[in-house]
């Protein structure tokens, strides 16, 4: 890492998220973000997943207006710029690969550093773009599309990974399980709107693991085999039940997380939790943690519905960490689909 750096007090950055399916760029300074423009490709409904050449060519055409855009809500020029930061991995190889090319570039065009960002610590850090900040430590449920991660949190940088799934993410298991449904791809948004009109009176079977991990192949089946016996009683079921369905999903769902967060809380003692990534934004995930924490008397930290889904924002958040520590990546930055986070 670079250490020759004169650092200014207040950095202003642009940050770049292009991990999956969403082409973000966001503008930060003096602490607080100035702007968050999010492209989501909604091509991949269609294909009821994300196809990943498809998503690389869409970051491609738009990630110079989507940045273009956010200086301008921002009123910032490019000179005015002291860093870009870039999500490095976990994510798409060839999404990661449009957005490190990108920062790369524009930063060596105006002679300033690039931070690289792991994402699954800004959507941690993500808290820190908001005024209801955590304090460290807190013990942090990160819920995305490809993660599933119970973390204490005891710095910018420094997680302990006490749980994680062992075979797909919740947000993987909301999809998995809309799709057995027939909603479109992501299917979470969906489960959500429609649980709201319905209540949970189906039970699929509860994930069995010990300590604080979690599992949902379980859950996948069970529902797939539920649907297929009362399909073949009545080829209507799905369509007639679908508010009750969609609400017993997200319950199972829910009911299987907060199991394992409560556990945690009462075991570290830890006074605040805050909830992490896209999954995060689910309304009755908010509602059932403010329920339980209200109970332990501990802290509830939820960021808006757009910090919690795969956005810039984050990533701005999580580099002015980096900033205040000096840490810029070498010139030879290449991304990681599977980059490890730092424990
Ligand atoms: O963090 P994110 O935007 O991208 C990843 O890093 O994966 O998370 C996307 C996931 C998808 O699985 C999507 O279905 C889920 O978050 N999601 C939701 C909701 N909004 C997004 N799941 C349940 N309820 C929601 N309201
Ligand atoms: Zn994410």
């Amino acid at each position: 890492m670079q250490k020759d750096r004169i650092l200014v007090v207040e950095p202003c950055i642009l940050a770049i998220e292009s991990s999956c399916d969403d082409t973000s760029a966001a503008v930060w300074r003096d602490g607080k973000l100035l702007s968050n423009v999010v492209a989501s490709q909604l091509m991949h409904d269609e294909t009821g997943g994300i196809v990943p050449e498809v998503a690389s060519r869409a970051h491609q055409q738009v990630i110079i207006p989507v940045v273009k855009r956010a200086l301008e809500d921002a009123q910032i020029r490019p000179q005015n710029l002291d860093a870009v930061a870039v999500t490095r991995g976990p994510g798409l190889m060839g999404s990661l690969v449009v957005g490190v090319a990108f920062a790369k570039t524009y930063a060596a065009g105006l002679d300033i550093p690039v931070i690289e960002v792991h994402h699954m610590e800004a959507h941690v850090l993500a808290h820190f773009a908001t005024e209801n900040k955590p304090e460290f430590p807190f013990l942090c449920l990160t819920v995305s599309g490809g993660h599933t991660q119970l973390l204490i949190v005891r710095g910018p940088f420094s997680y302990e990974e006490i749980g994680r799934t062992l075979d797909d993410a919740a947000g993987e298991a909301f999809d998995k399980s809309g799709k057995l449904l027939g909603l479109p791809y992501p299917a979470g948004p969906h489960i959500d709107r429609l649980a709201k009109e319905g209540s949970p009176k189906f039970e699929f079977s509860k994930q069995n693991i010990d300590g604080y991990d979690f599992s949902y192949s379980g859950l996948k089946t069970s529902i797939l085999y539920f649907l297929q016996k009362e399909i073949r009683k009545n080829p209507d079921f799905v369509h007639e039940n679908l508010t009750d369905l969609a609400a017993s999903v997200q319950h199972a769902i829910v009911e299987s997380l907060l199991i394992k967060v409560e556990a945690a809380l009462v075991k570290t003692g830890l006074s605040q939790l805050a909830l992490a990534g896209g999954v995060s934004a689910n309304s009755g995930l908010r509602e059932s943690a403010e329920k339980l924490t209200n109970r332990l008397g501990v802290k509830l930290y939820a960021t808006p519905i757009k910090l919690a889904t795969d956005n810039a924002g984050m990533i701005a958040a999580a580099a002015s960490f980096a900033y205040a520590e000096n840490r810029f990546a070498e010139d030879d930055l290449a991304p990681s689909a599977r980059l490890a986070m730092r424990f």
